[in-house]
């Protein structure tokens, strides 16, 4: 059974949304650490009552990155896990860090990049005009929001779309995205070339989520 440790600075609905799945699906892993920089993580919570273990490393503690960055890794590799995934994490971590989960590091962003990288996404996209919105699951590498794409999942911009309703869209879309991508992770089927990252089942790696519902 591999070992999953996920990363959270806050709400933790996709955590949420990879717990069940994975359960749901009888994936051959399951999530055995949630680890957060804020102890106030509403997902800490849900997490232990899940009677899953959880950690806090508070970056506040530390003097610099790198010391923060070292705490962190200590706490993660504590659980020895095959894969780090890194839902709804606000804290850029150094190339250091990132190179030690090379490979096995997976983060969701909620654009489709390479538009958007950063902040404020949904504000972003409104305001550049777009007609579509989303999210991409990918490989952590140095560059921040830069990995190879494992899976982008699509929404529709509505009409009088403001941040909120775009981000509550994106996150119904999130939560089938992650779970997928994840999975795939997991069994072995993804194959990373260069910035391309195959499906090896030829499973498409896009979702169209028109009006997204939740998976059961
Ligand atoms: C998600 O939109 C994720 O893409 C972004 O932060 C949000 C986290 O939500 N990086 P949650 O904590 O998983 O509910």
């Amino acid at each position: 059974m591999q070992r999953i440790v996920v990363l959270i600075s806050g709400r933790g609905s996709n955590l949420e949304a990879i717990v069940q799945r994975a359960a749901a699906e009888a994936w051959p892993a399951r999530v055995t650490a949630v680890l957060s920089h804020r102890p106030d993580a509403a997902g800490l919570a849900w997490a232990q009552a899940q009677g899953i273990a959880t950690a806090v490393v508070d970056h506040r503690d530390f003097a610099s990155r790198e010391a923060f960055d070292d705490a962190l890794a200590a706490a993660i590799d504590a659980h020895a896990p095959h894969w780090v995934v890194l839902a709804g994490f606000m804290r850029i971590l150094g190339d250091a860090f990132v190179q030690r989960y090379a490979g096995r590091m997976l983060n969701i962003h909620p654009s489709l990049l390479p538009a958007f990288p950063g902040l404020h996404t949904h504000r972003r996209a409104l305001e550049a005009g777009c007609r579509v919105a989303g999210a991409t699951v990918h490989f952590v590498t140095p560059t921040l929001d830069h990995g190879p794409i494992v899976a982008q999942a699509v929404v529709p911009v509505r009409e009088g779309d403001t941040p909120q309703t775009l981000a509550d869209r994106v996150l119904a879309a999130e939560h089938r995205l992650y779970p997928l991508a994840l999975r795939w992770a997991v069994q072995g089927r993804l194959a990373v070339d260069g910035q391309a990252v195959q499906q090896l089942d030829g499973e498409a790696q896009h979702l169209f989520c028109d009006d997204p519902v939740e998976a059961p």
